[in-house]
């Protein structure tokens, strides 16, 4: 009878167990990965050998396969930490899969909205990634959110446009006009290019693509493929109606207010270039957030915190001046969820001079002082 040879296997198991080396723990694994499909709780010997080997294999991919293979009910706290360790890798979303169960998704739910902001961006991309009906809600709870970081709505907003069921999820808040504003670029990028086509158009017709001196720009994954000529885009980015002299300098040549870009291209490749211009607000350099300054004697105003001490807080302002507010002079400061760059500076330029300007700031790739 097969079982009986399964309860041979397992004796020999648990002997071959007392003397633990790594290569006797693969052997051992190896031979569990064949009992796969025996239900354990009618086995005790066997349960005990596969939880041991369970402990063994905690962090790694070999946790995740017993957990799968032998249905272990329980581990979901152990599965969540997997997928926030892997949360791009196939192992990381399956782990993520198999924590969405009743209990999984409470602490799911938990890690999300924790205060823990690196924990909750992992477990939201390994949501994203697991492509799950189950996760769809949290995710879609995400979305709504606005006090969430934008960065984290964004994947999120990714995770939901892969599947049929969360497009339309999506497009259903768009069309009552509960998606939140500064998520049009992210959810615009995502629908327009979701596979299913009626779904497709009505993302269009929603999320009209963002468009250069009137023509429709291409997908963010065509832009960052087309080639731009240098010194064109050198041009576009200085010449006045772009305006981003204005607010940045390369090589000293502009105005020092938002980061130099002398050595961008090392930064940032072409994918995040474009994003920095097409949703500013997507990812805000850090130390460049925008404050918004109320003083007894002038009007507010909208800049750069610069320096702050006890006794005074020094604000840039577009432009470059730097103003010095004495502390006892402000009324209030607030941090702003928007960047102080513009969103749009692309529709005073073609999509070619889009790409231009890009592969431009893509071949600065040496800082000068
Ligand atoms: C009103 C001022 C302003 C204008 C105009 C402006 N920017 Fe910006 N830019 C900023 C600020 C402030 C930041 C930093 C905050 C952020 O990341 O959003 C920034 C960030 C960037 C970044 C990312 C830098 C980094 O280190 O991550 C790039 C690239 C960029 N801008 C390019 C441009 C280009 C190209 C233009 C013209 C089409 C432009 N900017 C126009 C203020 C401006």
């Amino acid at each position: 009878m097969r079982s009986r040879l399964f309860i041979a296997l397992a004796i020999g198991l648990a002997i071959a167990w007392s003397g633990e080396s790594s290569a006797q723990t693969n052997l051992q694994l190896e031979a569990l990965k064949r009992l796969k499909n025996i239900d354990i709780e009618s086995n005790p010997a066997l349960k005990k050998i596969v939880l041991k080997s369970l402990e063994a294999a905690k962090g790694t991919p070999v946790f995740v396969e017993i957990v799968r293979d032998f249905k272990l009910k329980g581990h979901e706290a152990a599965l969540i930490r997997f997928a926030q360790a892997h949360p791009k890798e196939s192992t990381g979303v399956e782990a993520m899969r198999l924590a969405l169960t009743e209990p999984g998704l409470k602490l799911v739910a938990d890690a999300v909205n924790g205060t823990d902001a690196k924990a909750a961006l992992a477990t939201t991309e390994a949501l994203a990634n697991a492509q799950f009906l189950k996760a769809e809600p949290i995710l879609l709870s995400i979305v709504k959110d606005s006090k969430k970081p934008l960065a984290l709505r964004t994947v999120a907003v990714n995770g939901l446009a892969k599947t049929k069921t969360g497009t339309k999820a999506l497009l259903a808040k768009a069309k009552a006009a509960r998606l939140p504003a500064d998520l049009s670029f992210a959810a615009g990028n995502a629908l327009r290019g979701v596979r299913w086509k009626n779904l497709r158009a009505q993302a269009t017709k929603l999320f009209p693509p963002p468009t250069g001196l009137g023509q429709a720009l291409p997908p963010l994954a065509k832009l960052v493929a087309m080639k731009g000529d240098i010194a064109n885009g050198e041009k576009v980015f200085f010449r006045p109606q772009s305006t981003c002299a204005t607010c940045h300098q390369v090589n000293g040549r502009g105005i020092d207010f938002g980061p130099k870009l002398s050595g961008i291209g090392t930064k940032l490749g072409k994918e995040a270039l474009y994003l920095s211009i097409l949703d500013p607000s997507a990812g805000i350099s850090f130390g460049y957030e925008a404050w918004l300054l109320k003083t007894k004697n002038s009007a507010e105003a909208l800049g750069i915190i610069t320096s702050q001490t006890d006794d005074e807080v020094t604000l840039k302002l577009p432009g470059g001046i730097a103003i010095t507010h004495k502390a006892g002079d402000i009324v209030s400061r607030t941090e702003l969820p928007t960047s102080i760059m513009p969103p749009g500076l692309q529709a005073t330029m073609t999509p070619q001079e889009l790409v231009d300007m890009i592969t431009y700031l893509h071949s600065l790739k040496q800082a000068k002082p």
